[in-house]
């Protein structure tokens, strides 16, 4: 089974990246023929006012890719950009797509929302919410007794809510003269790329003719759309592409040190590129069970964060006893926290070494990536040539 698949070059990687997609690729390339590449392309969609780090969030993936145990060997790995026909492709793909069908996919929602959520995140940053919800506050005719607690608590659940309403047309937009925000505020991404983002992931799977995607769940109406698009092509043309599958994986989450999903935008992350001692730290700061106040209270490992690492990285007899010794309360969290930076140490120092072996010759490091693209491109070229002579343009 020809495999395709593409990451969007956000930055460093974390342990999030490696248990939710790395992982099951690095299993994929030793059975299946696989194209992995880096969406440079997509990261555009979203991130267009901001390209200043783009190509050091490339060389990050790169970097990260190669120290985790994808091999150029094994499989081809490349850069989406350096393959100009998947831009093509798109293209033509783009004339066969009703819009209707991009505007019902579901996930062009809840991009926005993700995005919401980190433009929330900027503007908390910049002080700039709590601006915004001040003078929000300041428009409810009521008073409010006790306002300090009431702002943070509209800042921390209701920000969220307001800017989706903001987003979605729901705010009046007398309200929103006054109070002096608009959607430009936030992230804009009332673009025709961003419209257009699953009808180059469509292009990036197809002129490769992938059959398999291995994706997170949050893909799956985007792998829908390439399978739409093939059939759409093929009964127009004729039969040139196959109906890509997703594969999904029940890959354990790993969660972020605060207990919540993994994500940069959160800060709660644990990078392959940190050190030793900014691992250490991160972890010493890990939340724990909230009820186990005392080293000797009893503890409940189930809701613990540092616990669902142990069940990772921990050999499984040492964690039923670290789960027998949190009940009983004979093992404090930070006696705890220190076994499982041991353990979680065994996993990180190789692939830290190995990080820093390829960084020092960056040039290789590129040279990996542009004959993997000149491979996929040699691939690439001749499906467009099958699509130019259907469509008639040769
Ligand atoms: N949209 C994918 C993501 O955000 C990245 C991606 C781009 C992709 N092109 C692809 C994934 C093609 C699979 C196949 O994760």
């Amino acid at each position: 089974m020809r495999i395709v698949s593409g990451m969007r070059p956000t930055g460093k990687l974390h342990l999030g990246h490696y248990f939710g997609v790395i992982r099951n690729w690095i299993k994929l390339q030793n059975e299946h023929e696989t194209f992995f590449f880096i969406a440079d392309w997509h990261a555009l969609t979203t991130a267009y006012k901001k390209t200043q780090d783009l190509k050091n969030h490339i060389r990050d993936v790169m970097i990260d890719w190669l120290a985790l145990g994808l091999e150029p060997e094994k499989g081809t790995l490349f850069i989406q950009s350096r393959v100009k026909e998947h831009a093509e492709l798109h293209l033509i793909f783009s004339m066969i797509t009703p819009k209707s069908w991009l505007e019902w996919n579901p996930t062009y929602k809840d991009m926005k929302y993700n995005l919401l959520r980190l433009s929330e995140i900027e503007l908390q940053f910049r002080g700039g919410l709590r601006d915004v919800v001040r003078q929000f506050l300041n428009m409810i005719p009521y008073k409010v007794e006790d306002f300090e607690r009431f702002e943070e608590h509209l800042l921390e659940d209701l920000s969220s809510t307001f800017i989706s309403a903001l987003f979605e047309g729901e705010i009046e937009p007398e309200l929103l003269k006054k109070i002096n925000v608009s959607k430009r505020d936030f992230y804009d991404t009332d673009t025709y790329g961003f419209l257009g983002y699953p009808v180059l992931q469509s292009a990036d799977i197809l002129i490769y003719k992938g059959q398999g995607v291995p994706v997170g769940e949050d893909q799956l109406p985007h792998i829908e759309l390439s399978r739409e698009i093939a059939r759409r092509f093929n009964s127009l043309y004729g039969d040139i592409f196959p109906e890509p599958e997703a594969l999904l994986t029940e890959t354990p989450k790993i969660l972020g040190t605060d207990g919540r999903k993994m994500s940069k935008s959160y800060n709660n992350a644990i990078y392959f590129a940190d050190t030793e001692e900014e691992v250490e730290t991160k972890v010493m700061k890990m939340f724990t069970d909230p009820q186990k106040l005392r080293k000797n209270d009893p503890g409940r490992p189930n809701v613990c964060p540092v616990f669902s690492y142990h069940r990772l990285f921990t050999p499984q007899d040492k964690v039923e006893e670290i789960n027998g010794d949190c009940r009983s309360g004979a093992l404090g969290c930070v006696d705890c926290k220190k076994i499982m930076i041991h353990s979680l140490e065994e996993f990180l120092k190789p692939i830290r070494e190995r990080r820093h072996q390829i960084q020092k010759n960056i040039r290789k490091v590129e040279q990996i990536f542009i004959e993997g693209s000149i491979s996929a491109r040699n691939v690439a070229l001749e499906t467009m040539e099958q699509v130019r002579q259907a469509i008639n343009l040769k």
